[in-house]
């Protein structure tokens, strides 16, 4: 009757909330649809309006999806509920309910260790785990949608129990006994005192709920429990478990460090907000809460017959709102991720994976008939280990293609690299969902641009007084010896290149250069000038090894030599030449200590504080997909399948990370790669980029100078040949 036309204009909209003549609650089961009759009668018997009307939908979920269609207004729900509308339906939390002075309208979830115990929440692989019950908020929601959602547990196809399986060594989760679960999640469970009703979702099991998982902990099995912040004070108060106290446990905060049981405040996994009315986007929140504040000031406590927290009298619990609701509150700011905080939305996030919305194929964009071949093998293999979802070989022409196929959806995942990466992400709005890992003391595949100079005590100059030194670089157009290092100055306005020529700018900012190049046409000449060529002085300027100057070491030397004031090199020149690691006459004696590095900020720091003081790093190469694919399981895919086709793996022949088998190098993958790793908090592709590296590659972008700019955009109509499975096979 009243708002079925709502909506179609805002000004309506609002006119209709205010005249709101009767809110219809949304019930979940009978026992709630009889409370709630009863609390329409007393709100109407006490004439409060607008008038309370009841309808059963069943379930919280057929619930919101009624509000979402106007066949319902509104109704209490607890945060996973809360999350699910919000992102589904665009409903909004107008009133919490609230517990009393000490925890307001929250609590913490946390995650308690013995004090003695060696655990963090990095290291909880392995563990032996506690927990209050399957898919309870503390227990369960919490710590694994946190443990998914940071990249520290790995879970492949949306199989959230198998994942938590395969990262804990052995767990109690009471309910998880049904079938579809695996055994481990029930091992340490306990049953009752003669052993039955063991892993079973009610008080029979001991280890069931808050104090049974804290129990689960204290007894011995359990190396961790995952409860509320409320749960050890009370269980360790004198009475329920005499013989321990509050500092025998600990707390595991986010951050890998631990705390002291009382410091829940700042040391938890997340804050649980309370449950909330929720409503459409256009209900008059304000509303709402008038309609209940008067029916909780007449019927909440005194001696009226109906109470609106206490679901006695219906035998149930929580009925309509909470038992321990104490009174409702309006909340202000009404939105579903203000309202449950980004802990607890990153954890929802972590677990917001649906088996049956996974896609069947990951389509990966390829670039060349090499990476075809092994794109093709890499399915088959993977099929075969069941992996999922299947993975579908789609080729394109180039980066940037494949960038607008994901963009459109048409495609889903590439490896891209840096400057790919940032094309990516302005401009297709793709982000990171995994990345590649190369063996530590790699310094080929990613590393850090930096600018040395040698340690001085007069003249010490900094990135200020760079204009008329002399400079260094490795050769033009290279990372770190140009794109960086000019792309740096660019944005900071210290080259103001002239209708774009860029290069002679740079030959009137630094008085001389070496600067080696294949190009010869219109090179300035001082960008030659400290160039040195070969033993007979041959091959001046020329990009290759013929020219004493030229590459990394090559530039450093040339600082080396006192020819230049500055190198633009990678963090690992100055170590790889100097303390003897060179054993040339030119750097046999040189020292590390007798070098420093210009920061961009306008200092100078020592060359190993060069993760503090560089110019940009050349970021691991990452996969990049759509912001809504979900990154997780594409890390979860490819994290499983290196368990088979990873470095440590030799006996199952397709190897992911070699491409001798299709005579090129860094198909797919690149060769040196030596695991797929997850993203952790980096999901932009700016923070994957990291701020000097951003700084330089738009330093190139606003000075309209880039190479890409300059190119014509390919408009092309785009060839793109989908492999099914059938082509797959018989490749
Ligand atoms: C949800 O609603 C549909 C249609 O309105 C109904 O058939 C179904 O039984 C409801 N589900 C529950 C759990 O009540
Ligand atoms: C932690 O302690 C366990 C036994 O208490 C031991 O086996 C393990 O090696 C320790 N781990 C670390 C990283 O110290
Ligand atoms: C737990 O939640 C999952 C996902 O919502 C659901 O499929 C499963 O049935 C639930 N299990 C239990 C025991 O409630
Ligand atoms: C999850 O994995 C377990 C063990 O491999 C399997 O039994 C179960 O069917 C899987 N569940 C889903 C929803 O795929
Ligand atoms: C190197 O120098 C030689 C002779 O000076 C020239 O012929 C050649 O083209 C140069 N090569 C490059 C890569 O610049
Ligand atoms: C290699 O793969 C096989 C399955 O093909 C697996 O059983 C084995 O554990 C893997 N080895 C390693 C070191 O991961």
């Amino acid at each position: 009757m009243r708002h079925s036309a709502c909506c179609f204009a805002l000004l309506l909209c609002f006119h209709t909330a205010a005249m709101l003549s009767l809110l219809r609650w949304c019930t979940v089961s009978d026992q709630e649809l009889a409370k709630c009759s009863d609390m329409s009668k007393a709100f109407s018997r006490a004439n409060i309006l607008p008038e309370l009307a009841c309808v059963n939908g069943g379930s919280a979920v057929n619930c919101t999806s009624m509000i979402n269609w106007n066949l319902a207004d509104a109704m209490t729900v607890d945060g996973g509920t809360i999350y699910q509308a919000g992102k589904e339906n665009g409903l909004k939390p107008v009133v919490a309910e609230a517990y009393g002075q000490d925890v307001g309208t929250s609590y913490y979830a946390v995650a308690v260790v013995k004090a003695d115990s060696n655990l963090t929440i990095n290291r909880l692989r392995g563990a032996k785990t506690c927990h209050t019950g399957i898919n309870r908020t503390a227990g369960w929601n919490i710590p694994v949608g946190f443990l998914l959602d940071s990249g520290r547990m790995p879970m492949m196809g949306c199989n959230v129990s198998k994942a938590v399986s395969d990262y804990f060594k052995a767990s109690c989760v009471p309910g998880a006994g049904e079938s579809g679960h695996p055994a481990s999640l029930c091992e340490l469970c306990k049953g009752d005192e003669t052993g039955q009703s063991k892993c079973e979702l009610n008080p029979r099991e001991e280890y069931y709920d808050y104090a049974g998982a804290f129990r689960c902990l204290v007894d011995g099995p359990g190396e961790v429990a995952f409860v509320k912040h409320t749960t050890v004070p009370e269980a360790t108060d004198g009475r329920a478990l005499s013989s321990w106290s509050l500092e025998d446990f600990q707390l595991l905060c986010r951050d890998g460090s631990r705390a002291a049981v009382t410091e829940w405040r700042t040391c938890h996994l997340a804050r649980v907000p309370a449950h909330a009315v929720i409503t459409r986007q256009d209900m008059e929140g304000s509303l709402i809460f008038e309609l209940l504040n008067q029916g909780q000031q007449r019927f909440n406590g005194g001696d009226s017959s109906f109470q609106m927290f206490d679901s006695t009298a219906y035998g149930g619990k929580n009925l309509l709102f909470k038992d321990s609701t104490t009174e409702l509150v309006p909340i202000m700011e009404q939105t579903y991720q203000a309202w449950l905080g980004d802990e607890y939305l990153h954890a929802m996030r972590g677990l917001d994976c649906d088996p049956k919305r996974l896609p069947e194929f990951l389509r990966w964009c390829v670039l060349s008939t090499e990476e075809i071949w092994k794109c093709s093998k890499m399915a088959t293999v993977f099929k075969s280990q069941n992996l999922k979802p299947e993975i579908q070989c789609v080729s394109a022409q180039s980066p940037e293609q494949c960038m607008q196929h994901i963009q459109k959806r048409e495609i889903d995942a590439v490896v891209l690299a840096g400057k790919d990466i940032y094309v990516a992400g302005k401009t297709y709005g793709l982000v990171p969902a995994a990345a590649e890992h190369y063996a530590d003391g790699d310094t080929t595949s990613t590393y850090y641009a930096v600018a040395v100079v040698k340690r001085a005590t007069s003249d010490v100059f900094t990135i200020h007084e760079l204009q008329h030194k002399r400079s260094c670089h490795t050769g033009y157009g290279r990372m770190a010896g140009w794109n960086i290092p000019i792309g740096l100055l660019l944005q900071k306005g210290f080259i103001q290149p002239q209708e774009c020529n860029v290069l002679k700018a740079v030959s009137g900012f630094f008085s001389a250069s070496c600067i080696p190049t294949t190009e010869n046409e219109g090179y300035p000449a001082n960008l030659c000038e400290l160039c040195i060529g070969d033993s007979k002085g041959n091959f001046r300027c020329n990009a290759s090894n013929q020219e004493t100057y030229y590459g990394y070491t090559g530039a450093f030397r040339c600082l080396a030599d006192g020819r230049g004031d500055v190198a633009f090199v990678k963090h690992s020149s100055v170590f790889e030449n100097t303390d003897g690691h060179n054993t040339d006459a030119w750097a046999s004696m040189l020292r590390s200590g007798d070098f420093q590095l210009l920061c961009p900020n306008g200092a100078r720091a020592e060359v190993a504080q060069f993760a503090g003081c560089h110019w940009g790093q050349v970021p691991p190469r990452a996969i990049m997909v759509h912001p809504d694919t979900n990154a997780l399981v594409v890390y979860g895919l490819l994290d499983k399948a290196q368990d088979f086709f990873g470095k440590d793996n030799t006996t199952n022949g397709f190897k992911m990370f070699s491409s001798a088998d299709f005579q090129k190098q860094d198909l797919i993958f690149k060769d040196s790669t030596v695991a797929i790793v997850p993203v952790g908090e980096r999901r932009t592709f700016k923070s994957w980029l990291g701020q000097p590296f951003l700084d330089s590659l738009e330093g190139w972008e606003f000075s309209q100078c880039s190479r890409a700019a300059s190119k014509p955009v390919n408009v092309i109509p785009l060839l793109v040949t989908i492999l099914t499975l059938a082509t797959i096979s018989s490749a």
